[in-house]
Formats: C-alpha cells, structure tokens, sequence
C-alpha cells in the first residue's frame, strides 16, 4: 500500500491503486477507470501544464517556492560569479564544468564555426529593410537546416555534437546581422581573437574603426546575463523544442520553433513590455496610480509574476548588481528610478503580496540592454542567443530518454456530434 493512490471511483463503487513514483502518477494508469468496459478510459486535463511533469530531466532545477535556481546542481549565483557562459554551456550539454584542458577544446570547437555560410548572408540581406530582428533570427536558424541536411541523422552523437556547435556559434552571428541589416549597416564578420559575447559586441557595433576594443565590463555584464539566461528547465520555448524534436526533426528546424515559442510578449518578449510600461508611466509621481490600475485589472506589471518562482526570481537578484556595474560605465538608465519606485510599492502592496508576484528575470535585463545601446527589438533575439544552449541541452536529453515518444497530448472534443453534409445548394 505504501507509495500508491487508492482512487475511489464513485461512478462505479470501483477502487483503485495507483503506483506512485518521485511524488508523480503515471497519467496512462488512469486508463483503467471507466465505468463501461468499451470507454477509452479517464484522462487527466491540464491545459497550459500546471501539473504535468512531461520528463525527467538531470538539468536544471528550480524552487520556485524558495527563488532558487541550478544548473546541474550548481547554484546560478556561483556560476555567475566563477563561470564564463561557455564554462556553463559546457556544463548544461555535458553534465560537469570543463578542467582548463576541455574548456579550451570546447571554446576552439565554438570558434571553428562561428562564420556562417556566405550564401546565409545574402540570405539575410533578403528581408526588408525595417525586418524585426527577431523574424530573421527565427527565419534564419531554421534555413540553416538546408545548409546542413545531414543534420537529419539526429541519432548519430558525433553529427549531432557538430550541429550543436554550429548553433552556439552561429547564434550571435546571425543575431548581430539581423541588427545590422535592420539599421542598415554592413555585416562584420567574427572575430575569434576575442571572447563569446566581445565577439558579438564587435559584430553588433564596429563601425570603420580597424580594431574595436568591446568595453570588458560590459562584456563581462552581457556574459553574466547570458548565463542566467542559458536554461530554465521546461518552459514555454523548451517544451516547443522538446516537442519538435521528439518528432526526430533535425535541430535547426527544431530550434527555430523554440526561437518562435520564445518571441512572444508572456515569454521572451517580457523585457520589451517592461521597458514600454516604464517609458509609459514617463513619472516616478505617476507609478502609484499605475499600480492602481493594475489592481484594477486593467494592465498587468510587466516583469512581475511567474509560473514557477512565487519568490524573488534569483536571476533578478543578480542582474540588480549587473546594472549597478554596467550604469557606472554607460551612466544611469534614467527609467531605473521608475522601476525602482514601482518595486518599492508592489513588493509592500497586498494585492501582489498574497498572490506572491515579485519581480522576474525580467524587469531589469531590458534597462541594462538599453543602456547598452541594445534597441528594444533585439530583447528577444538576447534571450534567444543564450537559450540556445538550454534548447540544445535539454533536445539531446530527449533524444537519449528511452521513456520519450512523439510529443501528442489528447484532447476532450467539445464540438457537434455526426451530421450530414447538406450540399451547397441546399444550404
Ligand atoms: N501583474 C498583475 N497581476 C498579475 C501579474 C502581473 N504581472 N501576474 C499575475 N497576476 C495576477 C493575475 O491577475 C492572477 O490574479 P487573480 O488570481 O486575481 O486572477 C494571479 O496573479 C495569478 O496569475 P496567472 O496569470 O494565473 O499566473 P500565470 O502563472 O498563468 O502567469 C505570467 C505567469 C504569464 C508570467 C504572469 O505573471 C504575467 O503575465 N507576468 C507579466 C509578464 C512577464 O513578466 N512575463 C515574463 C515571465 S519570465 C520569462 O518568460 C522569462
């Protein structure tokens, strides 16, 4: 009797036991309750998965009850503290941090494919002129797959190591294209004398200087943001990536999907909505009427709230201190008193006191990009860079878990019953 569920079905008078394992039931042993023997058998109904735990998974773990956050049990303040993004890039796809020897291996194995096809190029060059960012990021990745048909063998784990690479490496370049057409400035190539996210500041801002020094703090900032941003176990864009993949799909194609998953305004597009709120309320005079407001259910505050965490996100906690660094380098965000203030007063207010609303990841990501000279529509594309990693790491996860199968939920049919169809003429 001891880890198991006796369900009573009071349809039928009939009992039940359920096994229960790691605190979960198997949504498949509700099957046998039915109360005709012909029924397809009770299923569980969740939409938006509150409660469905859809893997297993060795990656990330998240209390959102308590704000903490690991990866692979390393809590996200150290690594942020001793780890580069490529050390925890390491660690998500492998499972342990790099020694000196494999992080120079794995860093060298980045740069050998951080240029992309000349042919992307024109590609790229292709869209309109005003393109968001975003659209070709999305559109790009996942043209990549035609550059790389033999991708398609997702089973073989050295082809498969190669298109991860690729992905890592070619996510900033195609990132900073898609900034670079949109502005209308020529593409820069990677530059692999210097760092993951010096490489991108270089390809985002060199003008006709011959060498560009990327600022190391700010370097070192967007390095930090891109490690709390790397994974964050089963999320919207994830579960997209977990889906597409578990149909074998091959990594481009599945990861443009995740990109898509990740573009809107309740996911990765989250920061954008932050900083339109903020220019919006324009007044530090005006946040307490604006919290009014959205008492009132007529907006929502943007950057607050969270599926999981109903605690103060940790990566919050350390973008705070990021933008402390990178202000004293680009000067103050003038928005950050706003954000300040509108803290201040939600974190004491009890409307978001009793739903346990504080502030996430991102409320403040998108002030520090702004003073970075980052242009709202490349938010996403910020997110998506990092995330990449994540997407991969938890698709080869999948790849490997035996218990997986194709990606296919059931639904409960709430439309008409059988009818005929009465010809054209007749209706
Ligand atoms: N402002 C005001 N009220 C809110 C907010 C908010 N930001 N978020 C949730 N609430 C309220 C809801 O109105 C609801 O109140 P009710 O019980 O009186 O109806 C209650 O809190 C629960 O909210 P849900 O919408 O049920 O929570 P859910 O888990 O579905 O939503 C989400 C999570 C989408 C993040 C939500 O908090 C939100 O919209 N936040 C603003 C957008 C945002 O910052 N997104 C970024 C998420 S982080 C990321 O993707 C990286």
């Amino acid at each position: 009797m001891a880890d198991t569920l006796t369900v009573t079905d009071n349809r039928t008078g009939k009992t039940y036991q359920l096994p229960i394992t790691d605190g979960t039931i198997r949504a498949a042993d509700l099957r046998q309750i039915k109360v005709q023997d012909n029924e397809f058998g009770m299923m569980s109904y969740d939409p938006g998965f509150l409660n469905t735990a859809s893997t297993r998974s060795s990656i990330t773990e998240i209390d959102g009850d308590i704000g903490i956050l690991r990866y692979r049990g390393y809590p996200i303040e150290q690594l942020a503290e001793h780890a580069t993004f490529l050390e925890t890039a390491y660690l998500l796809l492998h499972g342990e941090l790099p020694n000196a020897d494999q992080l120079t291996e794995w860093e060298l194995s980045i740069q050998r494919h951080t240029v992309v096809h000349e042919n992307v190029k024109q590609f790229m060059e292709g869209f309109r002129y005003d393109a968001h960012p975003m659209g070709m990021f999305i559109s790009t990745v996942a043209a990549l797959s035609t550059y790389y048909p033999e991708a398609k063998a997702v089973r073989d784990p050295v082809n498969r190591k190669k298109q991860i690479c690729r992905l890592i490496a070619k996510a900033p370049t195609i990132a900073a294209f898609s900034y670079r057409h949109c502005q209308g400035y020529p593409y820069n190539y990677p530059n692999n004398k210097l760092s993951y996210t010096g490489n991108f500041l270089a390809m985002m801002f060199k003008m006709v200087e011959a060498k560009y020094d990327p600022h190391p703090v700010l370097a070192k900032a967007l390095d930090i943001l891109f490690i709390l941003h790397a994974d964050h176990e089963q999320n919207c864009s994830t579960n997209a990536m977990r889906a597409i993949g578990s149909s074998e799909a091959d990594p481009y194609s599945a990861l443009a999907g995740a990109a898509a998953a990740l573009y809107g305004p309740l996911h990765g597009g989250a920061n954008e909505a932050v900083l339109k709120m903020l220019t919006e309320i324009g007044d530090v005079k005006k946040v307490p009427e604006f919290i009014e407001q959205v008492k009132a259910g007529k907006c929502r505050l943007m950057g607050f709230g969270h599926r999981v965490y109903k605690n103060y996100d940790p990566r919050a906690k350390i973008i705070k201190r990021t933008a402390d660094e990178v202000f004293a380098v680009t000067g103050r965000n003038p928005l950050l008193k706003i954000a300040l203030e509108l803290e201040k007063i939600a974190l004491n207010d009890e409307y978001f006191v009793k739903r346990k609303l504080y502030p996430n990841v991102d409320f403040y990501s998108g002030l520090i990009y702004q003073a970075m000279n980052l242009p709202v529509t490349m938010f996403p594309v910020l997110f998506a860079i990092p995330r990449t990693v994540g997407w991969l790491a938890q698709w080869a996860e999948l790849l490997d878990d035996g218990e997986q199968k194709i990606a296919r939920p059931r639904q409960i049919y709430t439309g008409p019953g059988v009818r005929d169809v009465v010809p054209i003429t007749h209706r």
